[in-house]
């Protein structure tokens, strides 16, 4: 039997629901995160955790309790149900009062719940690329905060599943803004380039892995728009995500990238990332 957390407890999935009044099922009004767990170890914990906390300082929402006891408690969940390879989901919302736009009470406390669960590297994917569609990105104005409201998200991501393809690469007018669940880079003229942080997409954890890893291997790297143009055009395409990784996307619409697989460039990187993966297991 799974085990969830509510709040302060473990509990058996049997044992957890949500109230009907609880703000973030009658409004998104809530924050969340996905943590990669690798040999029983969340990575790049506390990067997910300063951001987690950004979010709820950006909705003015108050953590409930000190980060080390939430910590304290996300470790008891992955061993409580024994991953090794998985993911954690974490997610807090404003807390659970009679439905009004206005927030309740400060007295009322948010409500945290995660849940921690197997799930394999996607190898075959990252080894033969992946398909993606270009759509336009219908989100709001704040997409650097990791806010439960995804419904334009998952509208897209089902637009692209339905055209057969794996992730939507959003745009908006000419210029790239982020996948539907996942940071996008191309590769012109042996120079990776990625959209810059800003409030148009959300600043991905492993986007900044891969900045740095960049730098370290001595790839040159811009943080700069990208015109869907040149995305159709690129050497090379990835994305990147805790699930996903490094990400090579092969075809664009109906453009085939490169010469159809993974690139060299996405490959080393590939390779920088597994060994930040397994640095991160020897510490
Ligand atoms: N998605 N952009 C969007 C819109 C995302 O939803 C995500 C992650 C990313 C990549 O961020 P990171 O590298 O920190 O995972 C970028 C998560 C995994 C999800 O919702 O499942």
């Amino acid at each position: 039997m799974e085990t969830i957390l509510r709040n302060r407890d473990l509990v058996s999935r049997d044992d957890a629901s949500a109230d009907l009044e609880d703000r973030g099922y009658q409004f998104g009004d809530g924050i969340y995160e996905v943590i990669r767990v690798y040999d029983g170890e969340p990575f790049l914990l506390d990067e997910h955790m300063d951001r987690f906390e950004r979010s709820a300082r950006e909705i003015s929402l108050k953590m409930p309790c000190e980060r080390a006891e939430l910590l304290g408690r996300m470790r008891g969940l992955i061993a409580a149900n024994e991953i090794a390879t998985g993911t954690i989901y974490v997610q807090m919302t404003r807390g659970v009062h009679p439905r009004s736009q206005m927030f309740p009470p400060d007295s009322v406390p948010a409500e945290v719940t995660a849940f921690a669960r197997p799930l394999d590297r996607p190898g075959a994917e990252q080894r033969n690329g992946v398909s993606a569609i270009l759509t336009a990105d219908m989100r709001w104005l704040r997409c650097d905060i990791k806010s439960l409201n995804l419904l334009p998200n998952v509208l897209a991501r089902q637009t692209a599943r339905k055209a057969g393809c794996y992730e939507a690469i959003q745009h908006r007018g000419e210029a790239v803004t982020e996948g539907a669940f996942s940071n996008v880079f191309i590769v012109a003229e042996g120079v990776v380039l990625t959209t810059p942080a800003s409030n148009l997409i959300l600043s991905g954890i492993t986007r900044a892995k891969l900045l740095e890893l960049c730098e370290a291997c001595g790839w040159p790297v811009v943080e700069r728009t990208v015109a869907c143009q040149e995305l159709l055009g690129a050497e090379e395409v990835f994305i990147t995500s805790t699930v996903n990784e490094v990400m090579p996307v092969v075809r664009v619409n109906d453009q085939t990238i490169g010469n159809g697989e993974p690139g060299p460039v996405t490959r080393n990187l590939q390779k920088a990332f597994d060994r930040a993966i397994d640095g991160a297991a020897d510490v």
